[in-house]
């Protein structure tokens, strides 16, 4: 990929080479008008040099091209890949805080403008500026009087631009925000596609799409008469600038200060470097558009995420011993959600964590998982501080069901192989047994290769489930967590699974969320939480006979049932 820096190096030489045949032709123009007989041989000499300067041009300019296609080619392969990368790397607190649709429009809308920007910088911007700059220390030397009038009117031209895209600059910020924000909408109401349609409210978000896009079109109407105005201003620089100099140069060809041959060459780099300033322009004005987009991409590739791991990564193969020492935590800005949490779980036991809806369960797992740090007290894995370990080695030894199971737009297979592509098809099998999806599965059309749709919505929520378990447990993690892995599942199969569970729970530590309290019966320890705080903690057995909260739930749970 050529760099930038030679790109515009070779910009550079080509408009110097734009400034040999003008200074022919003035050669030969000031042979034609000179007193006494005309060298007939230096003047055809003079026209094949000119002939092979253009022709060499061409051929130089095409190359020139190639390299420029080149370049921009290849920022449109690595750039919104190097952005998705960022946006992978950086934690779920940041995912939670920003909208699916702003992110992508954010990549989009940067990479199209940053193309722009380059293409506009190498095809245009620079060729022209360095073009002005040649020409202008040419016209001083052809005559330096000239030069300065010539001069003049430039500066209040570049400084009348300047001042409009200040004005316009903090109008289109906002344009870029209100981009963003439609995206925003559009993506969330697609997401949410059922409930939009189930409670029929299609024209309200239509509406609220559109309100944004009425205010996007306000903005961009604001900013371009404000340009197209400013444009009238600068036009009559020029042409004033335009009239006092060919003027002036006329008169000094008429004292005889500069050659007739001189002057056409003035006329013709003149006239060019005033069509480039108004280009330059016009050119800096679409920069200056393109400008909140890029600084919306750069900010977004200097957020750095907030997990950090602290020393050197220590890749480490996890036996399975959980500690939270004293922990508590408060996701970022909101009051405390966990309190002086403190426990120990054994390799190879099978723990439950129970309690009301919003106590804090999800949220120790999130922690575990190390998507949030801790803001008080510890984690320890076998001992080991979790800030210290290599995050992506450990998280690869741990096996999640998370409440809401992400579904891909691929087969089932892949979804289930989505922790191990690799695996075999036997493999991929076994595990579907083993979370009792293995029978429905093979009664779908395609069996194994059945595309499941966007985030699975040809799969009934306890098919989910259990495509979800047998994703879980197919890299055979040390550590499993199950977060109401079974709440959507019917007791039958979900007997089935915790029959299967048993078989796998040997040899390494299950983790269960459940609010169905019959699931987590058999459990080694049940630890109950209640607003944040660890209440209880027991076998199912020592907690039935105390009478506190799990007692309580259980109670309701057995009438329920009886009832
Ligand atoms: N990303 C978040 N940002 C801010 N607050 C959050 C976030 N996630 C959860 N909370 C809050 O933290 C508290 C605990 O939530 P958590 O998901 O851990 O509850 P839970 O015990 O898993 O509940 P449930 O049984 O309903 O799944 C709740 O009050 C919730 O509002
Ligand atoms: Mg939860």
């Amino acid at each position: 990929m050529p760099k930038i820096q030679f790109l515009i190096f070779l910009t550079l030489s080509f408009e110097l080479l734009k400034f040999i045949n003008p200074y022919i032709m003035k050669i030969i123009l000031d042979e034609l008008t000179r007193a006494g007989s005309i060298d007939w041989q230096k003047l055809l000499w003079l026209v094949v040099v000119m002939f092979l300067v253009g022709v060499f041009g061409s051929a130089y300019y095409r190359w020139i091209d190639i390299k420029r296609f080149n370049f921009l080619l290849n920022l449109d392969r690595y750039l919104p890949n190097i952005l998705h990368q960022k946006l992978l790397s950086l934690s779920l607190g940041y995912h939670e805080k920003e909208n699916t649709g702003n992110k992508i429009v954010k990549i989009r809308r940067g990479v199209d403008r940053l193309g722009k920007l380059l293409d506009n910088a190498t095809w245009d911007f620079f060729p022209t500026a360095f073009q002005t700059i040649f020409t202008f220390i040419f016209i001083l030397i052809i005559d330096w009087p000239l030069g300065l009038v010539f001069g003049a009117s430039i500066p209040a031209y570049l400084l009348v631009t300047w001042r409009m895209n200040k004005i316009v600059g903090p109008w289109r910020d906002d344009s870029q925000r209100n981009y963003e924000k439609s995206a925003g909408i559009m993506g969330q109401s697609m997401i949410n596609i059922h409930t939009v349609q189930s409670f029929a409210q299609e024209r309200y978000e239509a509406k609220t799409h559109k309100n944004v896009l009425d205010t996007i079109f306000n903005l961009e109407n604001k900013i371009w008469s404000k340009i197209l105005n400013y444009n009238f201003t600068r036009n009559t620089i020029l042409d004033v600038g335009r009239f006092l100099t060919l003027g002036f140069a006329v008169y000094q060809t008429a004292r005889g200060v500069i050659t007739a041959g001189s002057l056409v060459l003035f006329f013709t780099l003149s006239e060019r470097v005033y069509s480039s300033v108004f280009r330059l322009s016009r050119i800096y004005d679409t920069i200056m558009d393109s400008a909140p987009a890029i600084k919306r991409l750069d900010s977004l590739m200097r957020t750095e995420t907030d997990i950090k791991i602290s020393g050197a990564p220590a890749r480490h193969k996890v036996l399975g011993k959980i500690e939270f020492q004293n922990v508590s935590f408060a996701y970022i800005g909101e009051k405390r959600v966990l309190e002086s949490v403190d426990f120990t779980i054994n390799p190879g036991e099978f723990v439950a964590l129970v309690g009301p809806s919003g106590a804090g369960k999800t949220t120790i797992v999130k922690l575990l998982y190390r998507h949030f740090d801790v803001t008080g007290g510890k984690i320890l894995i076998d001992g080991m501080d979790l800030k210290k370990l290599d995050m992506r080695y450990y998280r690869k030894q741990l096996g999640i069901v998370t409440q809401d199971i992400d579904i891909f737009n691929d087969t089932i297979s892949a979804n289930i192989a989505y922790a191990k592509p690799d695996s075999k098809f036997e493999d991929i099998v076994r595990v579907a047994k083993v979370a009792n999806a293995h029978d429905f599965i093979i009664k779908m059309k395609n069996g194994y290769d059945t595309m499941v749709g966007e985030r699975g919505v040809k799969l009934s929520g306890g098919q989910k489930q259990r495509i979800g378990i047998a994703r879980a447990i197919l890299p055979n993690p040390k550590i499993l967590v199950f977060d109401e892995a079974t709440s959507s599942l019917d007791s039958e199969s979900e007997l089935m699974i915790q029959k299967s569970l048993l078989e796998i729970a040997k040899n390494r530590t299950i983790i269960v969320i459940a609010h169905r309290l019959s699931t987590i019966r058999r459990a080694d320890t049940i630890f109950v939480f209640e607003n944040g705080k660890l209440v209880e903690r027991g076998t199912h057995k020592e907690l039935t006979t105390n009478d506190g909260l799990y007692s309580r739930l259980h109670s309701l749970q057995v009438a329920g049932e009886v009832r």
